[in-house]
């Protein structure tokens, strides 16, 4: 090769390569906290499949079924993060669950605790998106807005049910119309 040919080197391509590597890469850091937010959507799906049964187990059908499908969302979720952690060369690493309660006073108390458990889901997900932003990963930011706009909608549809279960909390027709009501929750990711 001439000595000022334009052409690039083998050595020049190979650093290319490796930075442009490095810059896709995953963070170990990224990297784990996508895992344990993988960890905590599976957790969530446990914790609704409890308020299932639990409502199953008291014959309220509707809300059984409301907190199944709210099950599979969950499971939704977590494949999205898996799936997210595998495309950017990470690896997974799949947690033991904890045991989730399974005992609730009533209705109300249940769809309260679903609620105080996505508010530890969105700040979260926050927290994750903080860390994207200052490791400048532009891909696992854009990931994470899908969950920011997924969060607000989930913790308003519990704040509107929680509501709704206070406005009849004393009447049992009311309480039967909202099981018939909650009932009729078509699944958006049924799971196979
Ligand atoms: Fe995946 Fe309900 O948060």
């Amino acid at each position: 090769m001439p000595p000022y040919s334009r052409e690039p080197t083998a050595t020049a391509i190979y650093w290319l390569g490796h930075y442009i590597l490095e810059l896709e890469m995953l963070s170990k850091s990224l990297e784990d906290a996508l895992n344990t937010q993988l960890h905590l959507e599976f957790e969530s799906s446990y914790v609704y499949l409890s308020m299932s049964a639990w409502f199953e187990w008291k014959n309220m059908l509707g809300f059984a079924k409301w907190m199944n499908i709210q099950r599979d969302e969950e499971q939704f979720h977590a494949s999205k993060f898996y799936h997210f952690i595998l495309d950017r060369g990470g690896q997974v690493k799949l947690q033991s669950l904890q045991q989730p309660r399974w005992e609730w006073d009533g209705p109300i108390q249940v769809f309260e605790a679903a609620l105080e458990h996505e508010m530890l889901v969105t700040k979260s997900i926050h927290q994750l998106v903080d860390q994207a932003m200052e490791e400048r990963d532009h891909a696992g930011f854009t990931f994470l807005q899908w969950f920011i706009t997924e969060q607000v909608e989930e913790e308003a549809t519990l704040t509107a049910i929680i509501d709704q279960l206070r406005m009849v909390q004393e009447s049992q027709s009311g309480m039967f119309l909202m099981d018939k009501e909650l009932g009729a929750r078509a699944a958006e990711h049924p799971m196979p």
